[in-house]
């Protein structure tokens, strides 16, 4: 890979930038400064310094956000602002996306990477892989129509759900809910189905991550080695 292209991939400089900087010998390959940022390096294996920072070779991107209301889950909206735009400007260099989907005015963990092969398995139907909200309904939830949540209620189109898990708490009124599906607007239309309603919704885990509770509405973070790792070995 040139060495402009792998340093705006990373996000660290346009290759205007990388071109006007290795001029400067500020780009060292291998402990050694290379003025042409046409050259080619191997990533993997190729030590890059860039004004003195060492840059690791990241071959895809895996953010937690913690969604806030009034956002939607796309990469582009001709009316509302999307999750995206609440990464700083170098993001955009990266075809990121959010991996599912979660409604305009549900919060919570939402992952979002550029890796296309993780996502998809990650929200394949093939892979069950859990999530879990914590949510408000209108009015409480009985001990029998929880029941009936979980081994699985008709929606308005005809669909079945697939056995779920239901946590009540407080009056009823309150709970977690875990899904291993993923269907529009899921939650909201099975409680429309017993007669009642979700007044809040938010996603606490996805998989093996849960919501850092360090991070603020509109707040995100890398995922770290750990929860890569797991997010993999989710989705296989
Ligand atoms: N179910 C819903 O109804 N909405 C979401 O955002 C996620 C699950």
């Amino acid at each position: 890979m040139r060495i402009d292209k792998f340093l705006s991939e990373m996000g660290i400089a346009t290759r205007k930038e990388a071109a006007s900087a290795a001029k400067r010998g500020g780009v060292l390959i291998n402990g050694v400064p290379q003025k042409d940022t046409a050259k080619h390096i191997d990533p993997e294996l190729d030590e890059v310094i860039y004004l003195g920072r060492k840059i690791e070779y990241a071959k895809f991107r895996y953010i937690m956000l913690n969604k806030p209301e009034g956002y939607v889950s796309a990469t582009e909206d001709g009316r509302d602002p999307t999750v995206l735009e609440l990464l700083p400007p170098e993001y955009m260099n990266f075809n990121l996306f959010p991996c599912g989907r979660l409604d305009k005015n549900t919060l919570g963990l939402m992952l979002i990477t550029d890796d296309g092969e993780l996502s998809h398995r990650l929200l394949s139907p093939k892979r069950h892989v859990d999530k879990k909200y914590y949510f408000h309904s209108k009015f409480p939830i009985s001990e029998e129509d929880a029941s009936r949540l979980e081994t699985g209620v008709i929606l308005d189109d005809g669909y079945e759900t697939k056995p779920s898990k239901i946590e009540l708490l407080g009056d009823g009124n309150e709970g977690y809910i875990t899904l291993n599906e993923g269907k529009y607007h899921q939650i909201k239309r099975m409680l429309d189905s017993v007669g009642n309603k979700i007044t809040y919704l938010e996603r606490v885990t996805f998989g093996p991550l849960s919501l850092d509770p360090s991070l603020e509405r509109g707040e995100w973070r890398p995922l770290t080695d750990e929860e890569i790792t797991a997010l993999r070995n989710a989705a296989k």
